[in-house]
């Protein structure tokens, strides 16, 4: 494993609680960085803090979608440092048609994968200003650039990620700002269960590499992205997806 020095470095990771979100917590604390998670799931939240038993990792219970609630839990922070962000909470919903598909649903992923992300970055954006210094990494999909049949709505939220981060990316570059997207194919986590087996088989049929992405490559790209390393690329999506875009 390469090293990278996240020393005196605060991360907040939504969607920590498991996951690919749990494993870049891993890595950060094991290069020195502070991380809180930010999830939902408070079970999940408590199973994890008494296992991993880590003074560096903290949580808090954070619904993404929900502006007065992220902004609170920002400003109850004793330290406004934060110096690196994950946008990584995310569902994808269930697997249809879009004709078939529940107005519901589609609000609510468009919700947890785009709003979310827009209103972390809204809130954090600012500290990070202040600081003159900030690695943000949005978790997005090769849905969001392919568009994956029966999942328009992950797919066009994934897409809005990018957009979000190519406009913000703009927006930051004249500070020690850094703003990437990132597009995985599948990897198995608990968010394959959301979707249909045949679903996940179409998915895998089209990586190249004939494999599920492993969370330990994915979470290797975010600390490079989220590393001080990362001093010029801002506004990028990074591919990790086996060879199945090539763009
Ligand atoms: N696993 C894959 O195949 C895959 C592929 C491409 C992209 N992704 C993306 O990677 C990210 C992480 O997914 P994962 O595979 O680790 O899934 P996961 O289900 O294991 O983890 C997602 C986490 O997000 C949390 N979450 C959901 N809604 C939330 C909300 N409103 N507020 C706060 N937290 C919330 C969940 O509780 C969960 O802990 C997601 O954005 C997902 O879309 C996953």
């Amino acid at each position: 494993m390469n090293n990278f020095d996240l020393k005196n470095k605060t991360a907040i990771i939504t969607g920590g609680a498991q996951g690919f979100g749990l494993d870049i917590a891993k890595k950060f604390l094991h290069f020195g960085a502070e991380v809180r998670i930010w999830d939902n799931d408070e079970t999940e939240l408590s199973n994890v803090i008494k296992k991993e038993k880590n003074e560096n990792l903290k949580y808090d219970v954070v619904d993404v979608t929900n502006f007065d609630v992220v902004k609170k839990t920002i400003e109850n922070l004793k330290n406004s440092k934060v110096d690196i962000l994950i946008n990584n909470a995310g569902i994808t919903g269930p697997t249809a048609e879009l004709w078939n598909y529940p107005i519901e649903d589609w609000k609510k992923i468009i919700d947890v994968n785009l709003n979310g992300t827009y209103i972390c970055c809204k809130v954090i954006a600012p500290i990070m200003i202040k600081n003159n210094y900030g690695r943000i990494v949005n978790i997005a999909s090769v849905s969001g650039k392919d568009g994956n049949a029966n999942a328009s709505a992950y797919s066009s939220a994934k897409a809005g990620v990018l957009g979000l981060t190519k406009s913000l990316g703009k927006e930051l570059a004249e500070y020690n700002i850094a703003v990437n997207a990132v597009t995985p194919a599948g990897a198995k986590t608990r968010i394959l269960d959301q979707m249909s087996k045949e679903h996940v088989q179409r998915m895998l049929s089209k990586v190249p590499r004939g494999r599920f992405l492993e969370l330990d490559e994915l979470s290797s790209l975010v600390c490079w992205l989220s590393s001080d390393e990362n001093s010029f690329s801002t506004a990028a999506v990074f591919d990790i997806s086996g060879g199945r875009s090539t763009y």
